[in-house]
């Protein structure tokens, strides 16, 4: 059977007005996730690196944070999301931007080849094998120079996963635990097979004691 392809539009039903509550004020227990939200955003900005006429994709747009920061460029951008939820507040926040429904599997066609794919706090969403056939299809979106952007929560290896668990554990923060051990926070080397299977070079560097920069290069 087909493992299904969004499974999380659910939560940001109950989340999406309170999102930015959390990722601005930080004051719930994810506040060391989004610790450096505002910096992380930018790095992924400043990573991309494009000239002045670039397409650039944002996948997982969200209530829009990452997009504002890529409309300051001089870039054509275009942006999915899957959850209606988030559309409708990126809406309100960004008029004349529209986020079309998709997600990292189902990218509108009409949205042709692009120079850079980014993504913030959302490809943990996808199960690893979703993971790998998302790079590859997106791979494929490239032009000939093109890359893709990444920031995201993921583990070094195994062991730190069992720390960072062990520790969010400890300090009660049950919501975020029961977050980290449902969705699909990935170990790096997963990532980076995935990215180095389609002939992308891949490099990576952590922005906060969770998220870490992914970047693949053609
Ligand atoms: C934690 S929010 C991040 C929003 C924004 N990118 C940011 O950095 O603040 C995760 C977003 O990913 C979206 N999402 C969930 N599953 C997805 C999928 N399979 N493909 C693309 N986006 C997805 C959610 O609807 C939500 O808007």
């Amino acid at each position: 059977m087909k493992e299904c392809e969004v499974q999380f539009n659910h939560v940001f039903e109950q989340w999406a007005d309170q999102y930015d509550k959390t990722v601005f004020e930080k004051k719930d227990e994810y506040a060391e996730v989004f610790q450096g939200y505002e910096q992380i955003l930018r790095t992924v900005v400043e990573e991309l690196n494009l000239p002045a006429g670039s397409r650039v994709l944002e996948i997982g747009v969200g209530t829009g944070n990452l997009t504002a920061h890529l409309l300051e460029k001089e870039w054509d951008v275009y942006g999915v999301d899957p959850s209606p939820d988030m559309r409708r507040i990126a809406a309100r926040k960004l008029p004349h931007f529209t986020v079309a429904d998709g997600h990292f599997l189902s990218i509108p066609e009409e949205i042709g080849k692009v120079d850079g794919i980014v993504s913030t706090y959302a490809f943990h969403h996808l199960t690893d094998a979703q993971k790998a056939r998302a790079i590859q299809e997106l791979a494929d979106r490239l032009t000939e120079k093109g890359m893709i952007v990444f920031a995201d929560t993921a583990y070094a290896d195994e062991e730190a996963r069992d720390a960072i668990h062990e520790r969010v554990r400890s300090q009660g923060a049950l919501t975020l635990l029961n977050d980290l051990q449902t969705e699909y926070y990935p170990l790096l080397s997963t990532v980076k097979e995935a990215f180095e299977d389609v002939g992308l070079r891949f490099s990576a560097r952590q922005l906060n004691r969770y998220v870490w920069l992914m970047i693949g290069k053609k």
